[in-house]
């Protein structure tokens, strides 16, 4: 009820302001469409889509592209991710452009002659790079849902890199990492026009990208596919070590899919189906907190933390155990894992004094990658889209080719390694995401749209390798359950736990420390980090016709911009 009186009043303020954009707290208001991104810059390419009559659609087109110019280290065409589309009338469908394993790859690629994983392989080496799907995917999700025409779309992102912006804090401190000789690529790619390391607010041009996107803008996603640029990608790949040839780019598509679907004490919940873990876990997790009486328990308690994280370890060793591409993997039992049913099964053995503990050898029987980022849109009409897409670890492959100015995946590291070896440490063995040719390795991306009364209602997403589901979770779940505005629900503190390893990490500063020793009474083994998540948020209020984002603070160059 506090959070319910607090946003009550906010909403009221924001009435005020009815046709201008109003910042209060971090929460921006908007009537007419909103767009939450990572970079605000990027957020404005999104919204001055919208305002020439573009849809959500269209706008999260135009936002992708351009954080492939502001936010190299996740905003991409060199990777892959995923779109959830809620229109108006509450249809919900979901674009898969994730990346796929080059036809020449096998089982065992990453494996040493003595059967050791070499890390770097799948990591830092061109055979680390999955065959890009972000072009294709924004064409699709384009071709058959945008209005506006790709031209459009594609200029801005094209106009920033060509005619540069301000450098960041951010961007800086990458740079300054890069500045030595162990990834030459990234070393050379922070240069300004006199080819010396440009500094922040100093304008960053990036002509190489502004032609490769120029391209895909003339000529769409052939432009990346086929012709010139597939050439340049196929024989840097044949020159250095690659497996990616212009027979996996002609043949690379980006598929239409049905939304996973869970409901939550009357909330439709629509979000990925594999090939991403996101959408089954989030549900599977929804369901089990349908069980718990709230009554009792209390927000951030020790009891609390404590449901939370044997939810997620239960959630987490399903995921492990089933999870992978579903045109390799015909018989996932996905229904199974989300059904109520299940929920109630994984949480019959709950022990509330004491902590679970997880095993390699058993998956879920006994309870029967990080740099991302996201974007969350909705439009006038109330159509929304949430979208994630990655380049797997932060700047990717730090690898890329300096003629097309763009940075390459490393995705592959995304497939279980080795068959058979689950470890304590959180490699998983299992069958459904070994390598294949062609398959698409298993992710944590979690787009995400709740409808309510068959309208969307809340837009939620966030980078973090397999932390994005348990981030995304909590989130829906402060809005769903205790009604918070969405900077707060964004902001609150998270946990993590994904069954391996055995590790409960909290946010440091956020957990009190009489908590964290109970947890740690009870057989929690526990960790801290500065933070989980970077999530932005979109909640629409239909009674007010007014629209609310948040950008996760911990991105000072995010923003949610409304209009
Ligand atoms: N590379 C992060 C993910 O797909 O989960």
């Amino acid at each position: 009820m506090k959070y319910l009186a607090h946003q009550t009043k906010a909403l009221t303020l924001s009435l005020l302001f009815l046709f201008i954009t109003t910042t209060l707290l971090s929460q921006t208001y908007g009537k007419n469409g909103m767009v939450v991104s990572s970079n605000k810059l990027s957020s404005n390419v999104g919204v001055s889509v919208l305002k020439k009559g573009g849809n959500a659609i269209d706008a999260a087109v135009a936002t992708a592209f351009s954080l492939a110019v502001t936010l190299p280290s996740a905003g991409n065409i060199g990777g892959g991710g995923f779109i959830v589309f809620m229109d108006a009338d509450g249809e919900a469908t979901t674009i898969d452009f994730r990346e796929k394993a080059p036809l020449a790859a096998t089982e065992d690629m990453y494996l040493h002659e003595n059967g050791d994983v070499v890390y770097s392989r799948r990591r830092t080496e061109l055979t680390a790079v999955g065959v890009p799907g972000t072009v294709a995917g924004l064409y699709k999700a384009h071709q058959k849902y945008g209005k506006l025409p790709w031209n459009e779309l594609v200029d801005p992102a094209v106009q920033q890199a060509k005619n540069g912006f301000e450098f960041n804090w951010s961007l800086n401190r990458a740079a300054e990492n890069f500045s030595d000789t162990v990834y030459p690529f990234m070393a050379n790619y922070f240069l300004n026009d006199k080819k010396v390391r440009v500094k922040p607010t100093e304008i960053w041009k990036q002509p190489a990208l502004a032609n490769t996107l120029s391209i895909i803008r003339d000529q769409g996603k052939d432009g990346f596919y086929k012709g010139k640029v597939a050439k340049i990608i196929a024989n840097h790949m044949k020159e250095n070590g690659g497996i990616i040839t212009e027979e996996d780019l002609a043949k690379y598509e980006a598929i239409e899919r049905k939304p996973m679907k869970g409901t939550y004490k009357g909330y439709d919940i629509y979000s990925m189906p594999p090939p991403s873990s996101g959408g089954v876990a989030l549900i599977e997790m929804m369901n089990m907190m349908e069980l718990v009486d709230f009554e009792k328990v209390e927000f951030n308690s020790t009891e609390y933390v404590h449901i939370m994280a044997e939810a997620m370890r239960r959630a987490f060793a399903d995921r492990a155990e089933h999870l992978g591409d579903p045109d390799f993997n015909l018989d996932m039992p996905l229904d199974k894992l989300t059904s109520k049913e299940h929920a109630q099964n994984r949480f019959d053995n709950l022990d509330m004094q004491k902590a679970s503990v997880s095993d390699p050898t058993k998956y879920g029987q006994i309870y029967d990658g990080d740099n991302t980022t996201h974007i969350s849109i909705m439009d006038k009409d109330g159509n929304a889209v949430s979208l994630t897409y990655t380049l797997e670890s932060s700047y990717g492959s730090k690898t890329g080719i300096p003629e097309l100015g763009f940075i390459f995946n490393n995705e592959m590291g995304d497939f279980n390694p080795q068959k058979g070896v689950t470890t304590t440490t959180g490699q998983i063995g299992s069958a459904a995401n070994l390598i294949k040719p062609e398959k698409r390795m298993l992710s944590s991306m979690t787009p995400t749209i709740v409808g309510k009364d068959g309208k969307p209602y809340l837009v939620i997403g966030s980078p973090g390798g397999r932390t994005i589901i348990n981030t995304v979770f909590q989130t829906v779940l402060n809005v769903l359950e205790f009604e918070m505005p969405i900077d707060r629900a964004i902001e609150n503190m998270k946990v993590h736990h994904q069954w391996l390893p055995d590790v409960l990490t909290y946010e440091k500063d956020l957990l009190s420390p009489d908590t964290r020793k109970a947890l740690e009474a009870m057989g929690h083994k526990t960790r801290s980090r500065t933070r989980l998540g970077v999530l932005m948020g979109i909640t629409y209020d239909s009674e007010n016709k007014i629209i609310t984002g948040a950008a996760d603070t911990v991105r000072p160059d995010g923003g949610a911009v409304g209009y």
